[in-house]
């Protein structure tokens, strides 16, 4: 459906936990608590995606903390996939448990998945994770992409003075692979604000850095601005909320693990969906759409109004 300033909102992420089994500096610190309260059950989560998919939301999107933690993630990805009308079921995971699971994943009617990935090496990325075991998280990518989850994309959050200047093997990466690596600006969020202001970079950083790369002509995929290198099998994304804001074609909203509509990620607006149904459901999502905000005030040195911590939306 459209919201107020006539954007067509047809994409629905759902947070299915809080937790993470990772400390990513910018998203979830060490020590940082996560409380969000009683987690949606499969029942629920399935029923906001078929109120969903009503409001013509037929892009589902399974994300967290890191969904893989749920034990029942594979009956909640059975229930939306089951959904009449849904056209596309995606996951953004970490990747760190993803090899055992991406054929079960698969199997269960997941379409694709988006892993998070902020360094190749394996030292690095223990530290920037917090302890991350980097090696799990390659098996998890070739795993997925045995499993037919693809085309599978990289997230890549860029860190001035920290994997900046290992934009161009993260580029490498598409030259023989058919995968999608998208570099996304740092965005000033919770409680890791000062630490996301010290390392914020454009990513005209990645131009600069590849100046081989060429846009694929018309293509914005999602939020992404896409690139090419020449001959490339992959391609290559830059998704900048910081240096051109794209809430102008923003098609989403977001549904938090403890059950609130959140209609944009910087904005501090929710409302619960807790013990709605039926037709309740439908007209809170509506109401969710129709109060979706025009765009984000988030500047460098203005943080985001989201009131909560990416861990707890879910990106
Ligand atoms: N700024 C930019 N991206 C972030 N992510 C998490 N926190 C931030 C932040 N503060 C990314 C994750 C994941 C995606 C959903 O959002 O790395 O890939």
């Amino acid at each position: 459906m459209k919201d107020h300033q006539g954007r067509s909102i047809q994409y629905l992420r759902l947070s299915v936990t809080d937790q993470c089994n990772l400390n990513c500096r910018y998203c979830r610190p060490e020590g940082h608590s996560t409380h969000s309260g009683t987690l949606l059950t499969p029942a629920e989560l399935e029923a906001i995606g078929a109120a969903g998919v009503r409001l013509g939301l037929t892009k589902l999107r399974i994300t967290g903390g890191e969904p893989l933690l749920r034990s029942d993630v594979l009956e909640i990805t059975r229930r939306l996939a089951a959904l009449p009308g849904v056209e596309e079921l995606a996951m953004t995971t970490n990747g760190l448990l993803l090899a055992d699971m991406a054929a079960s994943l698969r199997q269960a009617g997941l379409m694709r998945v988006n892993v998070s990935l902020d360094s190749l090496a394996p030292a690095q990325f223990f530290a920037l994770t917090g302890g991350g075991d980097l090696a799990a998280v390659l098996r998890g990518l070739d795993a997925a992409e045995r499993a037919g989850l693809v085309p599978m994309k990289l997230n890549v959050v860029l860190m001035g003075g920290i994997n900046e200047d290992k934009i161009p093997d993260f580029v490498a990466l598409t030259k023989h692979r058919p995968i999608i690596v998208r570099f996304i600006e740092l965005m000033p969020i919770g409680e890791s604000t000062a630490f996301v202001t010290e390392r914020l970079v454009s990513s005209d950083a990645v131009l600069h850095a590849c100046p081989e790369l060429t846009p694929v002509p018309g293509r914005l995929q999602g939020v992404a601005r896409v690139y090419q290198l020449p001959n490339a099998v992959g391609k290559v994304g830059l998704i900048r909320p910081m240096s051109r804001h794209f809430c102008g074609q923003c098609n989403r909203i977001r549904v938090t693990a403890d059950g609130n509509v959140k209609p944009c990620l910087h904005h501090e607006v929710e409302t619960s969906l807790r013990g709605l149904t039926g037709e309740g459901l439908v007209a809170a999502l509506r109401q969710g759409i129709l109060s979706k905000p025009a765009g984000h005030t988030m500047t460098s040195h203005r943080p985001s109004r989201a009131g909560r911590n990416m861990h707890q939306i879910g990106g």
